[in-house]
């Protein structure tokens, strides 16, 4: 899926409408929601942390084995956490959620890219203990607000079926333009 409009148009943001907080109203919007609103996320950053929930942005605290429990658990299979090392330290943008409580990583997602026109989300997941809370839509929200405001405005995933209607209000849509999404696979290739 790619991030609707962003290969061809001016950047600008479509997780930053253009939201006025108004103040003739001011009861109307709590302060986490208004704090939320002015960094255009649903949810600010403090209110996660007032829920005990940590953004970290590097890998130096990330226990990897504790990460690829996360990954087994939503079902993704297991991978040599050597190997994960290596592809997080190529990695461009990277977001995880601590628990606070446990120190655990419960929400994790990163992107690979050029670091000018492209790049690809990949690894977004949620403890299940812990979907359903908004971590997802947090984690991603972020992840790719940083990517636009390094310019990078073309940004695509791959989205299995089931969670094509967690992307889309995110702003992700399949086949943009008619252009379809294709993958090599070893399979298909003549011998
Ligand atoms: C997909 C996933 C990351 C979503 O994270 P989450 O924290 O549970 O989602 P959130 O609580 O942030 O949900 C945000 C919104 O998306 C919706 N949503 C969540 N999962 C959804 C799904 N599978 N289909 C449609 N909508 C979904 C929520 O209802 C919520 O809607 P709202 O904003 O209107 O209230 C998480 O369920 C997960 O880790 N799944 C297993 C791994 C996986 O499939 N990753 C994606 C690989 S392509």
């Amino acid at each position: 899926m790619l991030l609707h409009g962003n290969f061809s148009i001016p950047f600008r943001s479509p997780l930053r409408p253009p939201i006025s907080i108004t103040l003739h109203h001011p009861r109307k919007l709590s302060f986490a929601a208004a704090a939320a609103a002015q960094q255009g996320f649903a949810i600010s950053d403090q209110e996660l942390e007032s829920r005990g929930f940590i953004f970290r942005r590097t890998i130096e605290d990330l226990n990897l084995d504790q990460l690829n429990s996360v990954f087994v658990a939503v079902g993704f299979p297991k991978r040599d956490t050597d190997k994960i090392k290596v592809a997080l330290e190529h990695t461009d943008s990277l977001l995880w959620v601590e628990y606070e409580k446990t120190k655990r990583p419960v929400a994790f997602a990163r992107a690979t890219g050029d670091g000018v026109f492209n790049a690809i989300i990949w690894d977004v997941v949620v403890d299940p203990t812990f979907q359903g809370i908004g971590l997802g839509k947090a984690v991603i929200e972020r992840v790719v607000e940083e990517l636009l405001q390094k310019g990078i405005t073309n940004i695509a995933l791959y989205s299995e079926p089931r969670v094509l209607g967690f992307y889309r209000p995110l702003g992700f849509v399949s086949d943009p333009e008619g252009i379809r999404g294709m993958v090599y696979s070893r399979k298909n290739k003549k011998k």
